[in-house]
């Protein structure tokens, strides 16, 4: 084996998984944005965890609200999951931009794509810094499945949003 970084291990690990973090914004409606760090944690309790960068719109709003969806979409929003990772929520309405069908959850004003294969509605338990992102630990209030959606994949790193097959 030879000496490689972190990047290059990401890029040999694909494909590697990809979820949308839905979270409130002020005026109530919900931000996307697409992260592949993420593990599940703890089946009891409930907990999964995500890594996002420090100055992430989405990692502003988690820590004021304490709420968080995380969902992996289906294979038929891939484009706009490119969308969601290359734009941020401070200037852009992503789910206007990228045309992203929506659907709400019960007790929850946080709407997650229509399209979503699994969703994880969370409540952030504490976030810890770790270098250049905050790694947000979350309790899992419920979680939300549709065998008929296709899950979607990063790959070559996370340069292509594609499902496994
Ligand atoms: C395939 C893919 C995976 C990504 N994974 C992460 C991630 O795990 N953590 C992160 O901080 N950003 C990740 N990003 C980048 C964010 O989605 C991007 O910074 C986005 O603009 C954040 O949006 P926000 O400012 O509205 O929160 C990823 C982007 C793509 C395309």
């Amino acid at each position: 084996m030879k000496k490689i970084n972190l990047p290059k291990a990401s890029a040999l690990t694909s494909p590697n998984p990809v979820t949308l973090v839905c979270c409130e914004k002020p005026d109530g409606t919900t931000n996307l944005a697409t992260v592949s760090w993420w593990t599940y944690l703890s089946f009891n309790p409930s907990m999964i965890c995500y890594a996002m960068a420090k100055t992430s719109y989405s990692g502003e709003m988690v820590r004021a609200n304490k709420k968080v969806i995380l969902t992996i979409p289906g294979s038929k929003i891939a484009d706009a999951v490119v969308g969601c990772g290359s734009t941020t929520g401070r200037n852009t309405e992503k789910i206007t931009k990228f045309h992203v069908e929506m659907q709400k959850l019960e007790g929850s004003a946080i709407e997650v794509p229509l399209h979503s294969r699994v969703a994880i509605q969370c409540t952030l338990k504490n976030f810890i810094e770790v270098g250049d992102h905050y790694l947000y630990i979350c309790n899992v209030d419920e979680v939300y499945g549709n065998e008929e959606e296709e899950a979607l994949f990063a790959w070559n790193g996370y340069s292509e949003i594609r499902p496994a097959k």
